[in-house]
């Protein structure tokens, strides 16, 4: 019998990013000898190392590698090297265009903290155990993609723009996800202030009224919102919301489990899909094989998960949750920094902890 083989591509991009894509692959092609399944990776430029190389963030090869991958891996993109180039040049502007050309339209970052994670968070333990929500963050549209955008030297403008089948599309993720966890879904927006945000409030509730009357809808006012997510995270199920809020929300909740350094994502579309850390190039840290590989790991099973391989992504996630409940964790996360492992240090004990078998 032939074991499945998927192409990864994959993109390390800038800063911290090949460190911890590194990781993520290690653990990966682990795994699927573990599991028996073939993984052919492909690596491409992104971001700053493609403005290097090829004075474009994101060059047409990138964009032909990703479209033929099964899915793709991304670590993260930019630098204070980058910041003053013309937005075409910008890392950012590569990763914005990468999106919106492979439409992965919805980006889900799940946050879920167990016990252990919990007495890591500067937040109160009792508090924040238990904790297990998803941001569904709307991702090629808003504010980040509104026309009209321009500046000159006496105004700026970016425009907030969401069309209904736009609205209606993301909403759909996000009900028909809950459906798969505790059918609930709080969506966030500005209704009281923003005109955009009235429409979305109505479309989203008419998607839950016409086609999932089965999952409970309420809706918040982001304000609120990022204080509850502090204050009671275990409220939240599902929580929908636009690009620029869930941008911000989701590093937000990332105190939650007490690093940026613990929260992956997946975005997905109708024929790509991407994984990638929440977390950027964290160029404060940069070089030194101290960050923390958790989020793009995590990445990676989430990756499998999308691929069928869900075997797989549990016993990444069981060995990820082994190796912070024995006490092994980087920096970011360290009581004592003398005790801190390095992102390599931390990948092998993945690695010892991945076992067959596990649910
Ligand atoms: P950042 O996420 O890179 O870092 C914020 C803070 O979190 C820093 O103190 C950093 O050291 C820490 N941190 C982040 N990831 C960590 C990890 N894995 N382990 C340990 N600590 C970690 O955000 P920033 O500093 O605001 O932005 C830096 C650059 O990254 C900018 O150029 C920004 O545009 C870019 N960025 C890219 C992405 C992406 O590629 N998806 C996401 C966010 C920011
Ligand atoms: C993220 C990042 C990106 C975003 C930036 C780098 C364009 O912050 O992936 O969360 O704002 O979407
Ligand atoms: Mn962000």
């Amino acid at each position: 019998m032939n074991p499945s083989t998927y192409n990864i591509t994959l993109l390390p991009g800038d800063g911290i990013g090949p460190e911890v894509v590194a990781e993520a692959v290690k653990v990966l092609s682990r795994v699927s000898e573990l599991y028996d399944f073939g993984l052919l990776f492909e690596t491409a430029l992104i971001g700053g190392a493609a403005v290097d190389d090829l004075a474009n963030p994101y060059p047409p090869q990138t964009h032909e590698a990703c479209k033929r991958a099964d899915a793709v891996l991304l670590g993260a993109v930019g630098g204070p090297k980058y910041d003053t180039l013309p937005k075409a040049l910008r890392p950012e502007t590569g990763l914005l265009s990468m999106r919106k050309a492979l439409d992965v339209f919805a980006n889900l970052r799940p946050v879920a903290v167990d016990g252990v994670q919990a007495a890591r968070s500067p937040l109160r333990p009792e508090k924040v155990a238990g904790t297990d929500l998803l941001v569904v963050r709307e991702l090629v549209g808003g504010i980040y993609f509104g026309t009209p955008s321009y500046r000159n030297d006496v105004e700026g403008v970016s425009t907030m723009r969401y069309t209904k089948p736009e609205i209606e599309r993301i909403a759909r993720i996000a009900f028909a996800t809950a459906r798969d966890r505790r059918n609930k879904v709080t969506s966030v927006d500005k209704a009281n202030v923003l005109a955009v945000s009235q429409l979305w409030r109505e479309v989203v509730q008419e998607v839950r009224d016409a086609e999932f009357e089965d999952v409970q809808l309420e809706h918040m006012y982001v304000d609120n919102a990022a204080m509850q997510l502090i204050l009671n995270p275990r409220q939240f199920d599902v929580i929908l919301t636009g690009n620029l809020f869930g941008d911000i929300l989701s590093d937000a909740s990332a105190v939650l489990p007490g690093s940026l350094g613990m929260l992956p994502s997946a975005s997905i579309g109708e024929s790509s899909s991407l994984f990638e850390p929440i977390h950027g190039s964290a160029p404060d840290i940069a070089g030194k094989g101290i960050a923390n590989p958790a989020a793009a790991i995590l990445s990676g099973a989430m990756m499998l998960d999308y691929l069928g391989q869900k075997e797989a992504a549990a016993a990444i996630r069981n060995a990820v949750a082994n190796t912070l409940l024995d006490g092994f964790v980087t920096s970011d996360l360290a009581s004592d920094v003398v005790l801190a492992l390095t992102t390599s240090a931390f990948g092998d004990e993945v690695i010892k902890r991945l076992v067959a078998d596990v649910e």
